[in-house]
């Protein structure tokens, strides 16, 4: 068994998205202590209080089940005008439940996100570590990661340029280091 389980989240739907893209390329490069499983947001209905009240849907049971149960969260994103896109903004407030007791609360989470601009998805990554924080998830502050020109990078379902997996795999040793951080503090 590995010693770390970390659960990638994809902030795109789209079947051959960038961003699952990135997720996958670091699943299939993980060393052997570190175990990395890959989810896309499909299939979350849509935020609703009364839907909740009558019982949390399928979907959400697993993905707060599968929070809980990782040792942190790798989250992949794009950038839409200027924010994250809406899937993964619902998604992350279906996980945010119940408030005081949500499978975030002190969760590690290394944001990563990406784009075809030169801007890399910068303003999401802003708008996710402040989205993050207000449901008491324990942001990785170093490094950021703002994967520019992604496009370029991508080739089948993976990322061709090796400077952008070193730069993803240094990322997920800051992940990592965090973690081991806490599991010492908890000790
Ligand atoms: C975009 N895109 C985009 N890109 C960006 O850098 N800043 C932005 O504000 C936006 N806004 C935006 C809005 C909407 C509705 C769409 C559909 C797209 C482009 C986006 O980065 C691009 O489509 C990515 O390739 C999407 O990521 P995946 O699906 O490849 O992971």
């Amino acid at each position: 068994m590995s010693d770390l389980r970390l659960l990638g989240l994809s902030g795109s739907l789209r079947r051959e998205s960038n961003n699952t893209a990135l997720l996958r390329t670091l699943q299939d490069s993980m060393p052997a202590d570190i175990e990395l499983s890959v989810k896309t947001l499909h299939g979350i209905p849509l935020y609703d209080q009364d839907l909740e009240n009558r019982g949390t849907p399928r979907a959400v049971v697993e993905l707060r089940v599968e929070i809980a149960a990782s040792d942190g969260l790798v989250i992949c994103s794009p950038e839409y005008n200027c924010g994250m896109p809406g899937v993964l903004k619902n998604a992350l407030d279906w996980a945010s439940r119940p408030a005081s007791a949500s499978p975030m609360k002190g969760k590690p989470v290394l944001i990563v996100t990406s784009s075809p601009a030169f801007t890399g998805g910068v303003r999401a990554q802003a708008h996710l570590r402040e989205v993050l924080t207000g449901m008491l998830a324990r942001v990785i502050v170093w490094p950021q990661v703002v994967i520019a020109g992604v496009h370029g990078k991508v080739q089948n379902g993976r990322v061709a340029d090796e400077t952008t997996v070193q730069f993803l795999h240094e990322a997920v040793g800051g992940l990592a280091a965090e973690i081991s951080l806490l599991r010492r503090s908890l000790a």
